[in-house]
Order: structure tokens, then sequence, then C-alpha cells
């Protein structure tokens, strides 16, 4: 029979109804000796994090984080709160020995994140922080085929998420927009996912020219209107370690593009595409085959022996978004059992940290700048 692990998760918005059916449907799918025990769910708002709890399926609901952390029947605990929080709530965590998911960024400045890696690292708890892209089947193959080196030497990768959700001027303020709660903007929320794929992907970044920008200054906030303190628009160059070359853009502002993460990957061996708004896809050029039969490929990536794939359903049906969360949330267990520490974990999330960091200091200097 299964051990159970007590699980509680700060945070009822978004990520924490995504993270709660994760937590849900991991046992079912993959099962093993750990299952998790959804204890307690914990918002701002009590009545709120009720109706999370009612509706997400937590035993008990919250409004205290610091009163969670330290409850004795608590193995694992999931930051899915605004960025500015991360560190504090890793750091307290860890104190308690916990064991911690983090939702990306691991932090809103370079400053806290190495703080949050430093307070894990004292406490020898594991750690992972949601970078939940690494975990779409096809994403995790396209590293299998880089790793079997039928890319050959990479030249150049570019890394793109784009969104239209601030388009509407008339959007009110949140905190994502905000840089004491947020940190940057497109940079840190979508931009962080496309740094984290690429140095999964293709390795360390050396150095990045980044333009940041800001469209509209002002939104409703409260009645009144209230500064935009973050980029709503972010582009940057980067130099790899392994000599190629980098571009990536993250913008809320393409109206059109509703969630696209999209990166391309160029090879001497051959080159690879993905997009999230066709997830269950990779494009392949394979240039060891005659130049008469070349062109681009779409492998549908729905096999049993293509990562994760196995555990859902009969080969061929399609896999969505809301199992990245699920395939990660198994990996985070089967770490636990095996005593192994997950990856990505809160030094990758300093590593992507730095990045940020980097191209904001490149965009106000107008300057490369180095990682
Ligand atoms: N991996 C992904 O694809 C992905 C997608 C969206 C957001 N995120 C990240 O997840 C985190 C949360 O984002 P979201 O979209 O869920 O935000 P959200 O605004 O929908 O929800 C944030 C929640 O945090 C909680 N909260 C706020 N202050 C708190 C406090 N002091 N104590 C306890 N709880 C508090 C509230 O319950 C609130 O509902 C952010 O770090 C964000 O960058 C990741």
């Amino acid at each position: 029979m299964a051990a159970s692990v007590g699980v509680a998760l700060l945070g009822t918005g978004f990520m924490g109804k995504a993270h709660s059916n994760a937590f849900r449907q991991v046992s079912r799918f993959f099962p093993g000796k750990l299952e998790p025990r959804m204890r307690v769910i914990c918002g701002t708002n009590e009545a709120k994090a009720r109706a999370a709890a009612e509706q997400y399926g937590w035993e008990e609901a919250d409004n205290e984080w610091r009163r969670v952390i330290g409850r004795k029947d608590i193995d694992i605990v999931d930051i899915c709160t605004p960025n500015h929080l991360h560190a504090e709530q890793v750091v307290a965590a860890a104190a308690a020995g916990k064991h911690i998911i983090c939702e990306k960024p691991l932090a809103a400045s370079l400053a806290e994140a190495r703080m949050a890696a430093d307070a894990v690292d004292r406490a020898g708890v594991k750690h992972m922080l949601m970078f939940n892209y690494r975990r779409v089947p096809a994403v995790a193959r396209a590293r299998q085929m880089i790793e079997f080196g039928r890319l050959g030497r990479i030249y150049h990768y570019r890394g793109v998420y784009l969104q239209d959700g601030l388009v509407d001027p008339l959007r009110p303020l949140s905190w994502r927009m905000q840089k004491q709660f947020a940190g940057s903007g497109a940079l840190g929320d979508i931009g962080s996912h496309a740094v984290d794929l690429a140095l999964w992907l293709n390795g360390e970044i050396e150095s990045v020219s980044g333009m940041l920008t800001t469209f509209i200054k002002e939104r409703p906030s409260g009645g009144a209107t209230a500064e935009v303190t973050v980029d709503d628009d972010a582009h940057f160059l980067a130099r790899f370690r392994n000599g190629s070359t980098g571009v990536f853009s993250a913008s809320r502002f393409c109206t059109g593009r509703r969630n696209a993460n999209t990166f391309d990957i160029y090879g001497s061996g051959g080159s690879l595409r993905f997009d999230l708004e066709r997830l269950n896809e990779l494009e392949w050029y394979d240039r060891t085959e005659p130049a008469v039969d070349r062109g681009f490929r779409t492998i549908p990536i729905l096999e049993r022996d293509h990562p994760y794939v196995a555990a859902w359903w009969p080969v061929g049906h399609a896999l969505g978004w809301e199992h990245t969360f699920t395939n990660a949330i198994h990996d985070f267990l089967a770490c636990l059992e095996q005593d192994r520490m997950p990856e990505p974990n809160f030094h990758d999330g300093v590593k992507v940290q730095a990045i940020l960091d980097a191209v904001q200091a490149s965009s106000q200097s107008g300057t490369w700048q180095a990682v």
C-alpha cells in the first residue's frame, strides 16, 4: 500500500486550481509508493479558501500561510502565490523541514531567489520549480533527440512566448503589472518559461542584450488609475556557452496569440520546432536524409515510448496542458521516493533569475550584459 504524504497548497488562484488537479490525479495515473493527501489549501480570504477547498478537493482551508507551514501533518508545501511571496514562504517552509514545490519564477529578484536556494540547501529538503513545460511529452522528446545527437551541433535557438491578454488598455492593474509584486512583466511571467526551456535544451547562456517596453503606462485601479511598473513586451539576444546564438521574445501584446509558447532549434544534423498551441506535435527536419526527400515533417508525440504518454491513455489519444502539472508532480513524488533531487529545482530557478536580471540591466544600460 502507498504511504501517504501530507500536502499544503498556498494560493487559490489560477495555479492553485491547476496544481490541485494534478495532486488529485497523480496517483490515479502514476500509482507509486507515495500518495499525496490533500490536507489544506490556503488563501488570503477565508470564504474563498473554503470554497476552493470544497471545489478542488482539499480536506481543510486556512487563510494564514505560516500556520499551515508549521503543521506536523504536512510533508510538502506547494507555493502558488504571487512572486514577491515565494522567497519568504520558501524560507519558512524549509526551516520547518518541508519539501517544497514553487511556481515560477522562483522570486521577484535575483537576491530573493538566492535566499530561497540557500534556505533549501541549509535545510536539506527536496525542491522543484514548476517550469511545467519541460513536462510536455513533445518537449521532453525534443530533449531526448538533442541528447541522442540527432541535431548535431546547435547553431541557433529561438524561444518565443507570446500572449495577447493585456492588449485592452482598460484591463485593470493586477499584481502581475507591479514590479514590487511581480519583479518584471512579460519577461518574468512568460519569458522565464522560454529561458528555462532554452537552458534545459541548449545549455547555459553567457550574455544578453535586451529591450523592454511598457506600452500602456497607466491602468484602471480601484476607481482611479495607477502606474504599470513592469514591461509589457520583452526581447533579447543571447550568446550560449556552446557557441550558438539565441533570440528570445516574451510579450502580452501580440494580438491573436493566445498562448503561443514556441521554440525553434537549428542544428547541423537537423532542426526541431515546437508550439504549445499544437502541443502533441513536434516538427522535425532531418538533414541526414537525401536532399530530395528532406522537409519538415510533423511527428505526433502520442506513442507509448514517448515521455509520459504510456501513463495516460491508449496510443494516439491527445493530451493537454493540464497533464504537464500531473507529470511534474509525479516526477517530484518519484524523487522523494528515490531520494533524488528533482529538476528543475531552485538552483535552476536562480540561473533563470540571473538571466532575467541581466536582460533588465541590459535594457536599461543599452549595452550587452554578462550573466
Ligand atoms: N507554470 C505556469 O504555467 C504558471 C501560469 C500562471 C502563473 N504561474 C505562477 O503561479 C504563481 C501564482 O499565479 P496565479 O496565476 O495563480 O495568480 P492568481 O492571482 O490567480 O492567484 C494568486 C493567489 O495567491 C494567493 N495569495 C496572495 N497573497 C497571499 C498571501 N499573503 N498568503 C497566502 N496566499 C496568498 C491568493 O489565494 C491568490 O488567489 C505566480 O508565481 C505565477 O508566476 C505559473
